[in-house]
């Protein structure tokens, strides 16, 4: 077979993995699992909805049922704003944030006070906040990075902030202004703490598609190369962003996540989950209820069923 006429194949074997799953996990969407509501903003979206989409190494994208829908994208922000940081500076990173899993929920404070201020890792709420704290630095404008970053690899400028739902997180933001103010308290804060808050809620406030989270996520199939051709991460360094989504991306449920899944992920109280399979596909489900750990039972099913119908995992 000719590269076009593999692609081709490929994607018609993946278009029908996709109605597949649309048939036989979409329907279950909303019957379990409550929608988050912690942030009042989040709370009206339609907890039966669904959505997938996967995109391949060429940037080539097709999805099932509300792919095309923006969601708030909230904490798969972090793996992204984790990729900046590490572009720019690499593994000095590592002396404020952990890399080890949590197994506690993603807002929880108690390995904090324990732990001389520094987090587990950067995909639990304190680990992003010192992400972003390192990103605002470096950049002076840690949210706009991020958006700039997600409009280039999805090639769509409506990727923006939702107002309403960055003003919702700050009004009930006392868990995270908690932990912003206990890791200043340990010095592991280089900007007020208001500021690192501000950037971290509107980065986490970013409404995107399913099919343009994927388009954005690839550049971790593609081993650090953006979609411009362009190099973001080291080869190393994509791996290692692809192993810490796998031990923690999913926070106290990371182990029951690369059990039913098998593939670097990362989770959002939106119901959005990014996962990755290195080297192929990027790919992006959507379902608004969550789990009491704050994944979408949707979202993950679709996932055991996708890796489970293709035998594409990392294992
Ligand atoms: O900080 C928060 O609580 C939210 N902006 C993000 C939390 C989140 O998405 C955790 N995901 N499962």
């Amino acid at each position: 077979m000719t590269a076009p006429q593999q692609q081709a194949a490929d994607t018609g074997e993946l278009s029908a993995v996709l109605a597949r799953i649309l048939t036989e996990v979409g329907p279950s969407a909303g019957l379990a699992g409550r929608v988050a509501d912690y942030i009042p903003a989040l709370s009206a979206v339609d907890p039966a909805t669904f959505g997938f989409a996967a995109t391949d190494l060429t940037g080539h994208t097709i999805g099932v049922g509300k792919w095309r829908t923006p969601f708030s994208i909230q904490s798969v922000s972090k793996v992204f704003s984790l990729a900046l940081v590490l572009a720019i500076e690499g593994d000095q990173l590592w002396r404020r944030v952990g890399r080890e899993p949590s197994g506690n929920p993603f807002n929880s404070l108690v390995q904090l006070e324990h732990e001389s201020g520094i987090p587990r890792n950067p995909l639990i709420n304190a680990g992003a906040l010192v992400v972003t704290d390192r990103l605002l630095t470096l950049t002076g404008d840690a949210r706009g990075a991020v958006r700039d970053f997600l409009r280039a690899e999805s090639g769509d400028d409506r990727v923006d902030f939702d107002a309403a739902v960055a003003r919702s997180e700050a009004e009930h933001g006392d868990r995270n202004a908690a932990l912003a103010h206990l890791m200043a308290s340990y010095g592991n804060l280089e900007n007020p703490v208001a500021d690192v808050l501000e950037h971290y809620f509107w980065q986490c406030s970013i409404a995107m598609t399913c099919g343009d989270l994927a388009l954005a996520g690839s550049f971790l199939a593609r081993h650090g190369v953006r979609a411009d051709g362009s190099r973001l991460l080291s080869r190393s360094e994509a791996k290692r962003v692809n192993s810490v989504m796998l031990t923690c991306g999913a926070y106290d449920a990371a182990g029951e996540f690369a059990y039913r899944v098998g593939l670097p992920g990362k989770s959002g109280v939106g119901g959005g989950i990014l996962a990755v399979v290195p080297g192929r596909y990027s790919l992006c489900t959507w379902s608004p209820a969550l789990d009491e750990r704050g994944n979408s039972v949707a979202g993950v099913a679709a996932l055991d069923h996708f890796t489970t119908l293709t035998g594409l995992s990392v294992f």
